[in-house]
């Protein structure tokens, strides 16, 4: 077995492992090359797991358009989470649309209404979440395991494609015909909200263009923080 085929055939054990020992569990999809990975497996194999996205309302046109080429790939509707209308009008009348780029604060207070928030509404009554993180991704993520506890949430939280690489990720996109963002193949490797991310120069860190303002510690919106800490806790697996 290839290397390749050996971590796909483990993330669809990790996948088929979630759906019958952590029902009912969540799938989180930014809707970028990773997540398309993971939803290609969940609904080829039919797995009793739903997928949502937090649609932030600062996201590209493109990214939107991967929500319409799910649905005609796969015949399936991805949920979409909303922040709430109140916190996003009280915060632009305060600080203007674009606070984020005023400090690291306001920057965090945008993705705590904008997406924290609107997370915790789509995990609520699930046993375990599953993310597309990679450890290759950034220093943030190097300790990155596959089973995490998210202790805070009193839930599983699993990132099946911890051990793959870029080019892991796109052999199997390619491989398998998965419909894919557009804008990775002009020169945006990670992509969030769209006045939060811009295309990187070759060679470049695959990051860099995430928050590019920011030092590359402070560079995580929240959603894999718990309580000031990134939650990286081994957990009894082999996995
Ligand atoms: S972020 O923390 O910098 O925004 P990144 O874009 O690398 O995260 O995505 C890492 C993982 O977080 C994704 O694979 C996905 O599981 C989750 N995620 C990020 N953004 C979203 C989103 N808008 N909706 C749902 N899940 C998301
Ligand atoms: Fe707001 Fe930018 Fe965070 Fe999106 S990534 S929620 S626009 S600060």
């Amino acid at each position: 077995m290839s290397d390749l085929t050996q971590r796909v055939a483990d993330s669809q054990a990790t996948l088929a492992r979630i759906a019958s020992d952590f029902s009912p569990a969540v799938f989180a999809s930014s809707l970028a090359a990773e997540d398309m990975v993971l939803t290609d497996m969940i609904l080829r194999a039919k797995l009793p797991i739903s997928i949502f996205t937090l649609e932030t309302g600062r996201l590209h046109a493109e990214t939107l358009g991967v929500l319409d080429q799910i649905r005609a790939t796969y015949n399936y509707d991805v949920v979409a989470f909303r922040p709430e209308p109140a916190a996003v009008e009280a915060y632009v009348t305060q600080n203007g649309l674009n606070a984020f780029y005023d400090s690291v604060e306001m920057r965090k207070e945008c993705c705590r209404i904008r997406k924290i928030e609107p997370l915790e509404r789509a995990l609520a009554g699930n046993k375990a979440w599953i993310t597309g993180q990679r450890r290759a991704q950034s220093t943030t993520r190097a300790g990155l395991d596959v089973q995490e506890d998210d202790a805070a949430r009193k839930m599983a939280k699993f990132n099946p494609l911890a051990d793959w690489s870029e080019e892991d990720v796109w052999a199997y996109i390619h491989a398998n015909k998965v419909p894919y963002n557009p804008l990775h193949d002009r020169g945006y490797p990670s992509i969030g909200c769209e006045p939060c991310t811009r295309a990187i120069q070759p060679g470049e860190d695959v990051r860099a263009g995430r928050w590019w303002w920011e030092n590359p510690e402070s560079k995580e919106c929240g959603l894999h923080v718990v309580d000031g800490k990134l939650v990286r806790i081994n957990a009894a697996t082999n996995n």
